[in-house]
């Protein structure tokens, strides 16, 4: 069995390449970098990598982590700059034994250190945005912070290996230094090869209250369906923070299990993408259904379309 699952339809493209590999027995961690940096590499999604949208001083600093299932092993940035595809980053400090959670300069003199290539990764797009929405927010009283579409894939392959991977330009608008979830293993990311993994998208400031990735995993190991730990932990904590704190941010939760049986739960509209060998391949839509369900469908043309010409409209 082999198989792939992604948050948001930015992902598509990069789980069609994905798949190509693992059909053709490529290690998951191979595929699922490949998958991520084609997220990373374009420039019109504009919350991960080149083209993501900058902090509130206009510095573009991005997040990512990558784990090894197998052997638990964990690499992660945050804050990191000017670095063309921060996921391979993660995965070079997954490798090392100490100092392998690197953040602000630290990160960036690692990724120089290490040989990476050095990128201006603020394109001009991203920085009118970002000129735009100051202006709006000196004339208007309105929250500045707006976008947090992380990229996060759980991937299994052939030979039971299992790897997740995010990547994320975190909240746009964000106060410099300000970490979301997306590298923080247990909230943004989690993976146990003889179980299966999970990856979030959403609000970090409220997926790490909940370390939603941890407790799917989890719920799977007590014997639920990907689909099932996915509703669970995705409505049982909404409802809980909603109570006990107020209110809850937008978030969405993918899972795999090492059986290449997948889920989605998500407390608002989100497309993911999934493929699994011999099985479904394609962009879905996922809502809330209500009674702690998930409504998934088809994405329709007439979305697909609208979407593409969104995220390349004139600024
Ligand atoms: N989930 C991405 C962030 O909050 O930064």
């Amino acid at each position: 069995m082999w198989g792939i699952i992604a948050t948001w339809r930015m992902a598509h493209d990069g789980v069609l390449a994905a798949k190509e590999m693992l059909a053709a027995d490529a290690f998951a961690g191979d595929a699922m970098e490949t998958a991520i940096k084609m997220v990373e590499d374009y420039p019109y999604y504009k919350s991960v990598g080149y083209g993501g949208l900058p902090n509130e001083t206009g510095i573009l600093e991005m997040d990512a982590a990558y784990m090894d299932g197998t052997t638990f092993a964990i690499g992660a940035v945050a804050g990191i700059t000017d670095v063309p595809n921060p996921i391979a980053v993660a995965r070079q400090l997954s490798h090392e034994k100490f100092n392998s959670f690197r953040v602000g300069a630290g990160a960036t003199q690692y990724a120089m250190l290490a040989g990476f290539p050095r990128k201006n990764m603020l394109t001009e797009r991203a920085r009118r945005i970002w000129e735009k929405r100051c202006e709006e927010i000196a004339k208007t009283n309105l929250s500045p912070y707006d976008g947090h579409d992380t990229v996060g894939m759980v991937c299994l392959d052939q030979n039971q290996r299992m790897t997740v991977g995010t990547s994320s330009s975190g909240l746009f608008m964000k106060k410099a230094g300000r970490v979301g979830d997306s590298p923080l293993s247990g909230s943004g990311f989690y993976v146990d090869a003889e179980i299966g993994g999970a990856a979030a998208t959403g609000l970090g400031e409220d997926l790490m209250k909940g370390c939603l990735s941890y407790e799917i995993v989890q719920l799977m190991a007590s014997g639920l369906t990907p689909q099932a730990a996915c509703d669970k932990a995705v409505y049982g904590f909404t409802e809980k923070l909603t109570q006990r704190y107020g209110k809850a941010g937008a978030f969405s939760l993918v899972a795999m299990n090492n059986q290449g049986q997948w889920g989605v739960a998500t407390n608002v509209e989100f497309t993911f993408s999934v493929a699994v060998k011999d099985g479904v391949c394609g962009i879905f839509m996922a809502k809330p259904g209500g009674n702690q369900t998930t409504v998934i469908e088809p994405i329709t043309q007439e979305w697909l379309d609208a979407y593409e010409k969104r995220i390349k409209a004139p600024v």
